[in-house]
């Protein structure tokens, strides 16, 4: 009896493992950032991701949300933010539209300034694996973290300087925007 049983519950476990398999192995799950979502992946992807914030400490925002820090704040955006999340009143770009999951437009809607500062700056800071949302410990420091997420948490409150300086100027950096062209060459060379 007790034995049929362990001998049931190893083959179902077996089933459900093939089936996943065959899934994939059979060339059935989407791959083009235009397929549609795998059942249950987003749902999971956002399960995973709150749970282990949750855990996390939720400390105060370390800058306050002045027009200063919030003027900083933009410069980081657009040169490094902008080309996936958008600007004030500008069209939805390229890299934007093409990608999965959809980069959200931060500056339309809600965007996310119903979630709290710390929650944005862990995500600027870490990343979001398998969406394409990069970590920019590093190559952005502690305070331009803070005084990104603080402008993206205030996104529906900026003042006109802040508004000009997210749209004067370029939206990629040409280096970013043209890896290979000769001024980018040229400063690889230097
Ligand atoms: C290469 C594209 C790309 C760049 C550059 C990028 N992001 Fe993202 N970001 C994403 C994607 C894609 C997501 C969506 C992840 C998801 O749906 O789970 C995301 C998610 C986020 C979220 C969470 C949104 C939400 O609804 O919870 C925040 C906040 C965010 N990004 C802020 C930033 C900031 C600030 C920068 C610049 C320092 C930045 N991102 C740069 C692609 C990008």
């Amino acid at each position: 009896m007790l034995k049929g049983l362990i001998l049931g519950i190893l083959l179902g476990v077996a089933l459900v493992a093939g089936c996943i398999y065959f899934y994939f192995s059979s060339g059935r799950a989407p791959v083009a950032t235009s397929a549609p979502p795998m059942p249950l992946e987003r749902r999971l992807a956002k399960l995973g991701l709150h749970a282990y914030l949750d855990k996390l400490p939720h400390p105060a925002p370390q800058v306050a949300a002045d027009e200063a820090n919030l003027i900083s704040g933009a410069k980081v955006y657009k040169e490094q933010c902008a080309t996936c999340h958008g600007l004030p009143n500008e069209p939805k770009g390229a890299i934007q539209a093409g990608m999965f999951p959809v980069p959200p437009e931060l500056f339309k809607g809600t965007g996310v300034t119903d979630d709290d500062a710390w929650e944005s700056y862990w995500k600027v800071e870490n990343g979001i694996r398998m969406s394409g949302m990069p970590g920019f410990k590093g190559p952005l420091t502690e305070t331009q973290i803070w005084q990104v997420a603080v402008l993206v948490k205030n996104a529906d409150k900026i003042t006109e300087p802040v508004k000009k300086e997210l749209t004067a100027g370029a939206t990629t950096p040409m280096s970013m925007a043209m890896p290979e062209s000769p001024a980018a060459t040229a400063k690889k060379k230097k």
